[in-house]
């Protein structure tokens, strides 16, 4: 597998480090693999489609007044914009981020899963779930990082 595509919404900056840290890491690890990153602000419904992998990462927010939802941008973009989208059988990996200060920790993971199930993606890895500030966690993402190489080669994920 050759190319993947990152979108991500983020709005206190934590989901945008913790992809360019990704994106960073595996354009050093694994230069066959062409990594596109773009923000779910501008994504439309056929950027799902691009590149032989999708990943899409988002924080926890209480979009709507209720906590454990997607963030905003992410939620008007999957849920709004995104509704009539087939993956037809696309490998899609996730990142979902969140916070202990709050009961529903890190729920986005949730919605992203169902996302990708109702729209037919296959689970390329397990969901990577980073939980607080990502700043200091940064090996966890390079360890994640590294599956998720191994996931796109074709070798066991895990
Ligand atoms: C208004 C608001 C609501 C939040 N709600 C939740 C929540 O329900 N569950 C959770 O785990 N984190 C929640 N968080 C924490 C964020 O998910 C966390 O800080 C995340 O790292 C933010 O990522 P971002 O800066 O990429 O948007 C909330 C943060 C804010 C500011």
């Amino acid at each position: 597998m050759s190319s993947l595509h990152i979108i991500y919404a983020s709005t206190s900056g934590h989901t945008e480090f913790t992809v360019e840290t990704l994106a960073a890491f595996l354009r050093e690890q694994a230069p066959d693999i062409a990594v596109e990153v773009q923000r779910a602000e501008s994504a439309q419904p056929e950027d799902l489609k691009r590149g032989d992998a999708l990943l899409l990462a988002s924080g926890t927010w209480n979009t709507g007044g209720v906590e454990g939802q997607l963030n905003p941008h992410m939620y008007d973009f999957l849920v709004d914009r995104a509704t009539n989208v087939d993956l037809g059988g696309k490998p899609v990996a996730l990142i979902a981020l969140g916070d202990t200060r709050y009961h529903y920790t890190a729920r986005a993971a949730e919605h992203l899963q169902q996302f990708r199930i109702k729209h037919n993606g296959t689970q390329l890895l397990p969901p990577f779930v980073l939980v607080n500030e990502p700043y200091g966690q940064e090996e966890k993402i390079r360890a994640w990082g590294g599956k998720l190489i191994a996931a796109l080669h074709g070798k066991k994920g895990g």
